[in-house]
């Protein structure tokens, strides 16, 4: 039986750059505390999640060499819909001219891992090909007068499409988790902005990310010694080096981007893993680990075998 593979992906980030200077002339700030306290040193801001997902869709599919008519699920991970309703996903469907169902996912910074694990699950049901995108607007609901949040934040969008052509099982392994006692240490009202325990965020998601990354493991079959490469949630320096030492493994098998695209939500798993991607860090039959966390308490992983169509 066929199994689903990724064969296409790209990514999107709008053009305006925030940097750190930018910030410190809004809110009492320093380039130093941002870099040392998050590894943060600029942002994207200014992207919409319909247009950011439109332009990565339509570029991985272009990587994957298919056609529109050739995608039968639009599966769009996002906390920061455009609208209330329709769903993001549903503009973007038509704006890339697909002819199949779309679905909104709300796992928040854990939602490509969350997208991935579903769209695996419908390609063993039957589908033939899944585009999934993780794509957030984080900067529109970002207090810009709140220093402890508004440092984090950016804006970005990554995609893959998921084709069940694959000899071998490409998902080995994953786990998918949501504590819901912790909501209220990281929300956003409707027509409000991001609240934050930043301190309490931080303490969860290191614990978040290991017990994710070990339970996917355990699952998969291997140890960190197997994984050649990690892709960690973007969300600060500090945490991937504590859940990393936590989980014996070493900071240079860490796909990173989050010093300039700050943490862009579901976007920022792609995004590190198609940056590692363009510099050759990614090898066919590597073992892959995606490992997030985020509002909710949501957490996510999986571990996935690298298996693109040779050229
Ligand atoms: O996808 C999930 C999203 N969220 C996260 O991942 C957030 C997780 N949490 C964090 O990343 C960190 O907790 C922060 C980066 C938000 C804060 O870092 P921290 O090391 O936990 O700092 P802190 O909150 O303990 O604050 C230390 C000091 C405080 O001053 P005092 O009380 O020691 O005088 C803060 O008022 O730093 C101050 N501070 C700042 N100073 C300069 C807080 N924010 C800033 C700032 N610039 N932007």
């Amino acid at each position: 039986m066929p199994h689903g593979r990724i064969t296409g992906w790209a990514t999107h980030l709008p053009d305006k750059v925030l940097t750190n200077d930018d910030i410190a002339k809004m809110v009492d700030t320093t380039d130093e505390w941002i870099r040392e306290r998050s590894g943060i040193t600029s942002r994207h801001v200014g992207g919409t999640v319909t247009e950011m997902s439109t332009e990565a869709g339509k570029a991985a599919m272009a990587t994957a060499g298919i056609g529109p008519e050739d995608i039968d699920l639009l599966l769009l991970a996002t906390c920061t819909s455009d609208q209330q309703f329709p769903s993001s996903s549903a503009v973007v469907q038509h704006a890339l001219g697909l002819t199949c169902g779309a679905i909104d996912m709300n796992a928040a910074c854990s939602g490509f891992v969350y997208g991935l694990v579903t769209a695996m699950q419908f390609i063993d049901g039957g589908l033939d090909r899944v585009l999934l995108i993780g794509s957030d607007a984080l900067a529109a609901i970002t207090d810009w007068t709140d220093r402890g949040t508004c440092v984090l934040f950016g804006d970005g969008a990554g995609a893959v499409v998921i084709e069940r052509s694959g000899e071998e099982p490409s998902l080995l392994g994953w786990d998918l988790m949501s504590d819901g006692s912790a909501a209220g240490i990281l929300y956003c009202d409707h027509g409000g902005k991001i609240v934050m325990n930043g301190k309490e965020v931080f303490r969860r998601a290191v614990l978040a990310m290991e017990n994710a990354a070990t339970n996917a493991m355990d699952r998969a079959g291997v140890t960190s010694g197997d994984i050649a490469l990690v892709i960690p949630h973007q969300a600060n320096i500090r945490i991937i080096e504590a859940s990393f030492k936590r989980l014996g493994l070493p900071m240079d098998r860490a796909a990173m981007v989050l010093h300039r695209t700050g943490n862009t939500s579901a976007a920022s798993i792609p995004l590190a893993m198609v940056d590692a991607i363009d510099a050759g860090r990614i090898q066919p039959g590597d073992l892959l680990l995606l490992v997030g966390f985020g509002a909710g308490m949501s957490s996510a992983a999986a571990v996935i075998r690298w298996d693109p169509p040779q050229a």
